[in-house]
């Protein structure tokens, strides 16, 4: 995370203090770094320059409009689940010819709002998916260009509420049904197969599990091409893991198009990638300011305005994101044992759990490391608490690219009896 470092005295994005930014814009607030940003996307395109390509962009990961727009202006196309982030994707300015549409649900209105929009891509999940997306194409007069989503049972070695590879789990087609599905695919007028794709789970930090995926997708696209199926696109899905603790090292862009490339590289096929985390995890943080301080004698709490429905990480996964104190000062303070917990009225509501920490006092900020991804995508107004404020920085200027939430419009939309 270089794009956060301490300059003069304080915790800076690129050019600009975590401490001017708190007091121009308020706490909590989630900041990002363009230039972390743009150089997640420029990884993976620069690792997979020699094969035809395109990196979308997992829009689920952070679907702010100034996060999407940057990177749609950088060249990136989209990779998105829903009919709500087709419509974000669109207003940011992706080219339709470079979204595709991933998961497991998708709508028969959401089906009908792509193929309008004519994006690039469906990767198909079911059997049923199938068939509902050649109806609705034959009503439209057109043809849906589809990759099925195939399962190829491997272990990720992840988190389990986001590995999605092993046939346990709702994701894709069991790769023993592959064969058959292309065949009914192949046989409908409404859709043309153009690929193939796979993902296996998400924060990978072993580069085993995609090799062992891809090569199972490989051997597939060869059995489908000996049977005039042809598969011109691999969709290799997203998930590479980022370092979230100061001593990890996850596979670099580099350590992953080394795995890939070969056999996609022999398949001849244009690469798709579907990347979220990898992109903006690192380039943001979520800054919150020290509320008060708490010793029951048993435990020491270091209550926070920042809570659970800012950034559910550490409540659902149990994940481990960094702390770190905006005044590089507080660094020299003496180490205690403590909880970063949130306002919000349950004791599930903590940041970080038993970490060793600098002494904070109260009116401190702290900076919450790797908050990019996953973040303020999967906030709440839980505890009627307004969304944070969302900032983009480049240099030494920034832009607030979500205005916090207000009070009216959390009650917009609802009605008093
Ligand atoms: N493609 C598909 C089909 C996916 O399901 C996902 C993530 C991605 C791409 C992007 O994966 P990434 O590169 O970001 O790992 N909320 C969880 C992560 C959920 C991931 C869901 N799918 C977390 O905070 O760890």
């Amino acid at each position: 995370m270089e794009h956060f470092a301490y300059r003069h005295s304080d915790l800076c994005c690129e050019q600009v203090s975590l401490r001017s930014l708190a007091a121009d814009v308020g706490t909590p607030a989630y900041v990002y770094s363009k230039a972390a940003l743009l150089e997640g996307y420029r990884g993976y395109d620069d690792a997979f320059a020699d094969v035809p390509h395109v990196v979308c962009y997992s829009v689920k990961a952070n679907a702010n409009l100034g996060v999407l727009g940057t990177l749609a202006r950088a060249g990136a196309g989209a990779d998105i689940v829903s009919g709500g982030e087709l419509f974000r994707a669109l207003r940011a300015g992706f080219p339709p010819g470079k979204i595709i549409f991933s998961g497991v649900g998708k709508t028969r209105d959401e089906l009908r709002d792509a193929l309008k929009a004519e994006i690039l891509m469906f990767n198909v999940e079911s059997l049923g998916e199938l068939r509902a997306l050649d109806e609705i194409a034959r009503e439209m007069g057109v043809r849906a260009p589809v990759a099925l989503r195939v399962n190829p049972d491997v272990d990720p070695e992840t988190h389990p509420y986001i590995a999605t590879g092993l046939k346990t789990s709702k994701f894709g087609i069991p790769f023993a049904q592959a064969l058959e599905a292309y065949a009914e695919a192949a046989s409908l007028k409404g859709v043309e197969v153009v690929g193939a794709d796979i993902h296996i789970g998400s924060q990978l930090t072993r580069t085993s599990p995609l090799a062992d995926a891809v090569a199972r997708v490989a051997a597939l696209v060869k059995t489908l091409r000996e049977r005039s199926v042809e598969v011109r696109v691999v969709d290799v899905g997203g998930g590479l893991g980022i370092r979230y603790r100061k001593d990890e090292a996850p596979p670099t862009h580099r350590d992953y198009a080394r795995v890939l490339l070969p056999v996609l590289r022999e398949l001849g096929v244009t690469v798709l990638l579907e990347p979220g985390r990898s992109i903006v995890g690192n380039a943001g943080v979520l800054l919150t300011r020290v509320l008060y301080r708490k010793d029951t004698g048993d435990k020491k709490f270091v209550v926070v305005d920042a809570a659970m429905n800012d950034l559910i990480r550490p409540a659902l996964y149990d994940a481990y994101h960094e702390i770190q104190p905006v005044a590089e000062a507080r660094l020299g303070a003496p180490a205690e044992t403590v909880d970063v917990v949130g306002p919000i009225c349950e004791s599930g509501d903590f940041l970080a759990k038993d970490r060793a920490l600098a002494r904070t006092e109260e009116g401190d900020l702290l900076a919450v490391m790797s908050a990019g991804a996953y973040g303020s995508a999967m906030a709440s107004n839980y505890n009627t608490r307004p969304r944070a404020v969302e900032v983009l920085v480049d240099g030494n200027r920034y832009t607030i690219v979500r205005r916090r939430e207000t009070y009216e419009d959390l009650v917009a939309g609802e009605t008093v009896l």
